[in-house]
């Protein structure tokens, strides 16, 4: 990023724009090309950030947050950009449409595309929360700070919200984690986590790591509910985040009948259901999506409550092994 000065007078200029553009154009959008129930459900969605904003913290369009086990807050539904390594469009509309969380890492080859995409939609970087990823090529303390400096410089930013670990299945990891604390403590990061990572990982930097983990990225979705992690978790003030929130549509999630039925009651398809769920979980998503359609979707789970009984009924679903054993 450019000098401070140089960026609040382009910020000033940007958030102008942006109110213009980009908040215009969703409205736009939505007026113009969809649907009357999600069209309904965007008005839905905007009241409820409105009355976010007014009582719970909020972040960015209405999205509700967290606060993390270091005072950070942060949204607890993003947009994941996994795949998208050429589509720096894609990501401007999730921002136009009030995404705020953008999840990125090196390894996806998408941290340009959502510098570029970050870019284009001219919104304040303050109002963003990115998180980015170290991968196991970059582990080991002098490597990591290597590996971050260059995830910022194709993100153009000059901080993270969040770093995670992405795999920490070998090499030195704890020195990669020593960089991180380093990083953290001279205010680069907001805050810094682990993905994948294993249950003795967890309790060593939780006894060890001089800075806790504010999160852990896992798979988990409907299929994988990951339970014990959940347990685990909660005493520990580490916010779990969900990685494939939708399985990608693995096992046949999008056409489940247990997730259609109750959707059905609700006026909600079967994504919408599982963010729904995830968020009265209390995990953050990360849900992805290349369609305009899905993204506006994925958004509107704001307006709608699952029941103990709907939550009891997803709860079987549960086949407790991963759906990506190719990652394993
Ligand atoms: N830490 C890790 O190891 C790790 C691993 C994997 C992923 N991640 C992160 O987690 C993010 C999300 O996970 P993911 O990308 O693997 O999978 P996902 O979000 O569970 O699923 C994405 C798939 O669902 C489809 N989809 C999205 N919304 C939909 C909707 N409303 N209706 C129907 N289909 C819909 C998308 O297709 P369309 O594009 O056609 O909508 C895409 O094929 C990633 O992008 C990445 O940022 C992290």
């Amino acid at each position: 990023m450019a000098n401070m000065n140089e960026k609040t007078r382009t910020d000033t200029v940007s958030r102008r724009e942006f109110l213009k553009t980009s908040a215009g154009l969703a409205a736009a959008t939505m007026l113009a090309g969809l649907g009357g129930a999600e069209m309904s459900g965007a008005r839905a969605f905007a009241a409820a950030g409105a009355s976010a904003g007014a009582g719970a913290s909020s972040h960015g369009a209405g999205i509700p947050s967290v606060t993390l086990n270091n005072g950070v807050k942060m949204p607890r539904l993003g947009f994941g950009t996994m795949t998208l390594r050429g589509d720096p469009g894609s990501v401007a509309d999730a921002i136009a449409l009030g995404y705020r969380l953008i999840d990125t890492a090196m390894i996806y080859n998408s941290e340009t595309a959502v510098g570029e995409g970050i870019q284009q939609s001219g919104i304040r970087r303050e109002e963003l929360f990115i998180t980015s990823k170290l991968w196991k090529t970059d582990m080991g303390y002098e490597q990591a700070k290597k590996g971050f400096q260059t995830s910022l410089d194709k993100l153009k930013t000059d901080y993270l919200d969040l770093y995670l670990i992405h795999r920490p299945s070998g090499g030195d990891w704890k020195g990669s984690w020593k960089a991180m604390v380093e990083l953290y403590r001279a205010g680069r990061i907001k805050a810094i986590g682990m993905s994948n990572a294993t249950l003795e990982q967890m309790n060593y930097l939780i006894a060890n790591g001089e800075v806790k983990p504010a999160v852990h990225q896992i798979e988990t979705h409907a299929f994988f509910q990951e339970d014990k992690e959940y347990a685990y978790l909660k005493p520990h003030g580490i916010q779990m985040e969900a990685w494939a929130p939708l399985a990608e549509g693995r096992n046949g999630l999008f056409t489940n009948s247990t997730l259609a039925g109750i959707g059905k009651k609700y006026g909600k398809n079967n994504a919408q259901v599982s963010l729904r769920w995830h968020y009265q979980r209390g995990v953050v998503a990360i849900p992805r999506s290349q369609q305009h359609g899905h993204r506006v979707e994925n958004l509107n789970i704001f307006d709608f409550e699952l029941s103990d009984t709907d939550m009891a009924a997803i709860a079987p679903m549960n086949l407790h092994k991963t759906q990506f054993p190719e990652w394993s």
